[in-house]
């Protein structure tokens, strides 16, 4: 592939070639005027990371720990805090003792390692339509065939994922799925299509790729007892590769991830990470390690669940108000986003543009359509908008696809 650049020719690789911008970029480059109102960013919100508490970490720290922490670390991970998820994780069902822990570099990286392993230019990834956008561009890297299912309101559809199987044949390689609070359709897999998912994955043999970004900040009982991961009740025969985050329960800066998957695949995917970056920030994984070990993750846990569920709520409520009838939406049961259907006639784009002028900002559908055409959807989020601020920035784009209808 040959580009032209300011008078320079460059031969990028094949590889790059189905990585693209989006025009939202350019839209959303306005957003950034500070009187704007954003339920753009998918983000923890600003004012609610534990600050004081890794203050007091920083403090505490022993010489030799604060020596680890600037120094490399081995490929999979500093051991102590392998050992901290691996607790962490067994708590929550997960086979750990079946299977191994690499830690990442966020788990985006995860995801991307496990694409990388398994996907030759061609080879078929079947994702959630609409898809996370990060897992999207990763898998685009290796140049997957991705074949995204559409969703309805208990997670992706039975039979458009069967006839999506059998269409790819032998060059599946795996399914990728947010069960839990998806982003960005907010949804919550139902027990049985979380069963159908398990039967069928087991009777066909297939790798699953279960992401789990969003399960601890459940906002009720009955999402509690939904977010048991999908590897965790398969147990330990299965081929489910499980990855999750510190981003939402500690913070996105601290860029720590990790998998949770068979010895096979955890080989080759050690053998990727050393390739890429050798190890994850070792200062962030000596930080996580008090964090998990001191107990106060769960608390911190607890406090950012009550804090997200309430933004939902005051969301809700101005939804509930403002939103004209025609727009289909759920309440969300966790995470951060709520997802919107209009006719299927209005463009989400268009939207937009008067919305921008007059001070709230979302993110179109497209955005997260594998095929980048749908767009007569939308995702607000709740989790980094200021709380005074929802009310008045509903109003405005509830005013605005009025105009629409
Ligand atoms: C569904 C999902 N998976 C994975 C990630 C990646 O998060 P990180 O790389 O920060 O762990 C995100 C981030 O927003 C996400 O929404």
């Amino acid at each position: 592939m040959n580009y032209k650049m300011g008078g320079m020719n460059y031969s990028f690789a094949d590889s790059i070639q189905d990585l693209r911008t989006s025009e939202i970029r350019d839209l959303m480059s306005l957003a950034a005027r500070p009187d704007v109102i954003s339920f753009a960013g998918g983000m923890p919100n600003n004012h609610y990371f534990p600050l004081d508490e890794v203050d007091r970490i920083m403090a505490e720290l022993p010489l030799d720990m604060k020596q680890k922490a600037f120094q490399y670390g081995p490929t999979p991970g500093l051991p102590f805090l392998i050992d901290a998820v691996k607790d962490y994780l067994g708590s929550k069902g997960l086979p750990v003792d079946e299977n191994e822990i690499l830690i990442t570099t966020g788990s985006l990286q995860a995801i991307n390692i496990i694409a990388k392993a398994f996907v030759d230019p061609g080879d078929v990834i079947i994702t959630e339509n609409p898809c996370f956008i990060g897992a999207i561009s990763a898998f685009r890297s290796y140049r997957a065939d991705i074949r995204p299912v559409e969703m309805d309101e208990e997670g992706i559809i039975p039979d458009k994922l069967e006839q999506a199987i059998d269409e790819a044949g032998d060059r599946l390689k795996f399914i990728y799925l947010t069960p839990f609070f998806h982003n960005p359709a907010g949804t919550l897999y139902s027990q049985d299509r979380k069963q159908y998912i398990m039967d069928l994955v087991k009777n066909r043999n297939i790798v699953l790729l279960e992401d789990d970004a969003y399960g601890e900040l459940w906002f009720d009982e009955d999402a509690k007892k939904r977010v048991k991961p999908m590897k965790a009740i398969l147990g330990d025969d299965s081929k489910v590769c499980y990855v999750g985050s510190f981003s939402k329960i500690f913070g996105p800066g601290m860029r720590l991830g990790w998998m949770l998957v068979p010895r096979g695949i955890y080989q080759k995917c050690e053998l990727i990470k050393q390739s890429m970056d050798a190890c994850s920030p070792s200062f962030t994984q000596v930080l996580a390690h008090q964090f998990v070990t001191s107990g106060k993750l769960y608390d911190y846990i607890d406090d950012v669940r009550k804090k997200y569920r309430q933004s939902r709520d005051i969301m809700v409520d101005s939804l509930k108000r403002y939103m004209p009838e025609e727009i289909e939406w759920q309440i969300p049961q966790g995470g951060f986003y709520i997802w919107f259907k209009m006719p299927g006639d209005i463009d989400a784009t268009e939207v937009l543009k008067p919305c921008l002028n007059a001070g709230a900002v979302f993110v179109i559908g497209k955005t997260f359509d594998p095929d980048g055409v749908k767009n007569n959807c939308f995702r607000l989020s709740y989790s980094n908008a200021p709380v005074d601020k929802i009310d008045e920035g509903i109003r405005i784009i509830a005013d605005n696809i009025r105009a629409f209808l």
